[in-house]
C-alpha cells in the first residue's frame, strides 16, 4: 500500500507533480486529479496563479481535489460549463510499459475517468514504484450498492476475486463521492487490459472500473528531482 497522505513530503512525487504543472498555460481548462502525487500539481498551479498571474479554470475529480484547488486559489468550473478540457493531470496506482494504468486507490476513478476522457491530453504523474512491465494490482470497481451481489458473481465469472473495500474511521464499506461501493478485484497478472476493461464495463451495476487505457504521457519523478517523460505511441 502506498502512502496516500497528502501531507507526507515525497521528493519523487513532488518532482513529477510540479513538472507536469509546467504543461499548463493561461487560458486552459484543466482537469485536476485526486491523490498525493497530483496534489503537488494542484499546489504548484495555485502558486503560479498567485505569483505569476496564471489564468486557468479547473475541473475537480473528487471532494479532495476540490478542497485542495479551493485552498490553492484555483478558480473552478464544471463539465457542464466546459465539456472539453485542454489537459487533465492525475496520479495512478500502477502503470505499465504500454501506458495502461490502474487507478482508484482513493475511490475517485469514476470522475477521474470522465474528466480524463473529456481532455485533449491526459498526463499521469507518478513515482518509480508505480511503474511495472505488466498490470497486476487489484482493480478498483465502483458498483451500485443495489447490484453488489450480481457484480461480485459476474466478476468472479471473469476470473477475479473481489473484496468489498472497508472504510477507515467509519464502520462498514467505503462510500464513494457518488454514493456507491468499491470492490477491489484481484485478477492476478492482467495480460490484456483493454479486453478486461470491456468485460467489466459490460456488467450491469458496474459504474466504472479503474483500468485506464487513455494515458497520453507519463511523468515519473525521481528522488534527485529529475523527471522521466514517456509518451504514448498511439
Ligand atoms: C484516486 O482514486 C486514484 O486514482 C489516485 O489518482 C491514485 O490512487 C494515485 O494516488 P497517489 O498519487 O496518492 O498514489
Amino acid at each position: 500500500m502506498t502512502d496516500r497522505n497528502i501531507s507526507t513530503d515525497s521528493p519523487e512525487k513532488r518532482a513529477a507533480g510540479v513538472a507536469a504543472a509546467g504543461l499548463v498555460s493561461s487560458g486552459m481548462v484543466v482537469g485536476l486529479g485526486t491523490g498525493s502525487t497530483v496534489a503537488y500539481t494542484i499546489k504548484e498551479l495555485g502558486r503560479r496563479v498567485k505569483e505569476e498571474g496564471l489564468d486557468i479554470l479547473g475541473v475537480v475529480t473528487s471532494y479532495q481535489s476540490e478542497m485542495l484547488a479551493i485552498d490553492a486559489g484555483i478558480r473552478l468550473t464544471t463539465l457542464s460549463q466546459n465539456p472539453e478540457l485542454d489537459i487533465a493531470i492525475d496520479g495512478a496506482d500502477q502503470i505499465d510499459s504500454g501506458l495502461r494504468a490502474i487507478k482508484g486507490g482513493g475511490a475517485a476513478h469514476t470522475r477521474e475517468k470522465i474528466v480524463s476522457m473529456s481532455a485533449k491530453r491526459f498526463v499521469v504523474v507518478a513515482d518509480e514504484s508505480k511503474t511495472s512491465t505488466q498490470l497486476g494490482k487489484p482493480v478498483p470497481v465502483e458498483v451500485l450498492p443495489f447490484a453488489k451481489e450480481l457484480t461480485v458473481n459476474k466478476i468472479r465469472g471473469l476470473g477475479g476475486e473481489p473484496e468489498l473495500r472497508s472504510a477507515v474511521k467509519k464502520d462498514g464499506p467505503v462510500i464513494t463521492d457518488n454514493g456507491n461501493f468499491i470492490l477491489d478485484v484481484d485478477f492476478g497478472v492482467i495480460r490484456d487490459p483493454e479486453a478486461l476493461a470491456l468485460q467489466i464495463s459490460a456488467i450491469p451495476g458496474v459504474v466504472e472500473h479503474g483500468i485506464f487505457c487513455n494515458v497520453d504521457e507519463l511523468y515519473t519523478g525521481n528522488k534527485d528531482g529529475s523527471v522521466k517523460i514517456v509518451s504514448s505511441q498511439k
